[in-house]
């Protein structure tokens, strides 16, 4: 029998690495002989946040870790959609604490402001590599002046960075995961067929509203006919492979024709128990993504109140810039979006029975 190794008592001081962590508060304008007090502030509240940032990458990387496996145990999804659940509740964390930093003025931060340039949370190295590893591509990165976020970071920072641009992200192994999914394949039944019936005749109904809606006039009722029929075509991302390949070329779609099917096919046969934790990953992926778009309009919406229209420590045109990155910077836009594709329950066709039986829990009882 192995011996466990003894560990010496531990004193809570030296654990936690305190004597480093509060001691790295280093006020340049006091350096320079004018003290701004909110300084503080300031480089503590980034110094926390770049604390989180650690704990999501931890998370992320356990999350990679399972999904970068051939086989993954339905148990291990399990403990993917709590890690995530962990970084949402981090994320929450991340947005909230924005208003402490404003309890700073735009007149106390103008007291420090120009000692920081080019210095700005646009240089922070953990905040691309959780990008990174979520899935923004490059080709989807909105860049001011042309040039590459990472041409901002030091040498070994950018070395970093463009390793995590190029390594399997949390959107390409969620993808290949979703092409693996055994329920995609519906032997001899088309379920797609099927699905693509039971959406015609939805849509149909729709329009069927449209035109006896009586409080609009016929040249409205034209109008939304119109603007329906594009709602109609976007079906094809889901039942039409060349077009959904078109719509990929465009950059108007990301996910794999056979990742979008097998995902819609989670949505919507949720009530399944097997699909239970596959249904609840999806969703967190976008819970995700979602929060980190909040926080970067909550942050957006904090500097245009901090800095108006001036320029960013960092550079660039500031709010501007911030707003568009949070348009563009999502990742898993496409599986919030399927809810598109989302038919009624009693228009689902029925899944076949072998489907049902390969899907469902099975309990063996024992007989003595
Ligand atoms: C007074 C408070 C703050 C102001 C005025 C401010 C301003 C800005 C501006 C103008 C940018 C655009 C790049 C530039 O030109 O510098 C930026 C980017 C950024 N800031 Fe802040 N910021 C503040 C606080 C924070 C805090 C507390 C964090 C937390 C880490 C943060 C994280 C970031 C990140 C990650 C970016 C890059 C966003 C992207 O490229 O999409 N900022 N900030």
């Amino acid at each position: 029998m192995s011996k466990e190794k003894s560990h010496p008592p531990q004193y809570y001081q030296d654990y936690l690495g305190l004597e480093k962590i509060l001691n790295c508060q280093h006020l340049i304008s006091k350096e320079y002989g004018k003290p701004a007090h909110d300084e503080m502030l300031f480089i503590i509240i980034h110094q926390i946040y770049e604390l989180w940032f650690k704990q999501i990458l931890f998370e992320l990387d356990s999350v990679l870790d399972i999904f970068s496996k051939d086989e993954i145990q339905e148990s291990h999804i399990g403990t993917a959609v709590s890690r995530l659940d962990r970084v949402i509740e981090i994320q929450k964390i991340l947005i909230d604490q924005i208003h402490v930093l404003e309890t700073m003025t735009p007149m106390d931060f103008l007291d420090f402001r120009d000692f920081l340039i080019p210095a700005s949370g646009f240089q922070s190295v953990q905040f691309r590599l959780i990008e990174n590893k979520l899935g923004l591509r490059k080709v989807d990165r909105y860049t001011y002046g042309g040039t590459d976020y990472h041409t901002h970071l030091k040498e070994p920072d950018q070395a970093k960075v463009l390793a995590s641009e190029s390594s399997q992200s949390l959107f390409d192994v969620v993808e290949k995961w979703l092409e693996r999914t055994p329920f995609l394949n519906w032997g001899e039944t088309s379920f797609w067929k099927e699905y693509a019936q039971a959406v015609a005749d939805m849509l149909a109904e729709d329009r069927q509203l449209i035109k006896t809606n009586k409080t609009l006039s016929k040249t409205e009722k034209e109008k939304h006919l119109m603007e329906y029929e594009k709602t109609e075509a976007s079906f094809g991302v889901v039942l039409n492979e060349t077009q959904h390949n078109k719509l990929v070329q465009e950059r108007k779609w990301r996910l794999s024709h056979k990742a979008t099917q097998a995902a819609l096919l989670i949505l919507l046969y949720r009530d399944q128990p097997i699909l239970y934790n596959p249904y609840h990953l999806l969703t967190k992926l976008v819970d995700v993504d979602e929060l980190f778009t909040t926080w970067r309009y909550r942050h957006a919406l904090m500097v245009s109140r901090m800095i108006g229209r001036k320029i960013g420590t960092g550079g660039s045109i500031g709010t501007e810039y911030l707003n568009k990155t949070a348009d563009k910077h999502r990742v898993f836009r496409d599986i919030g979006e399927l809810t598109t594709f989302l038919i009624p329950r009693s228009a689902l066709p029925q899944l076949p029975q072998e489907v049902e039986n390969n899907l469902g829990f099975f309990y063996h009882v024992q007989r003595n």
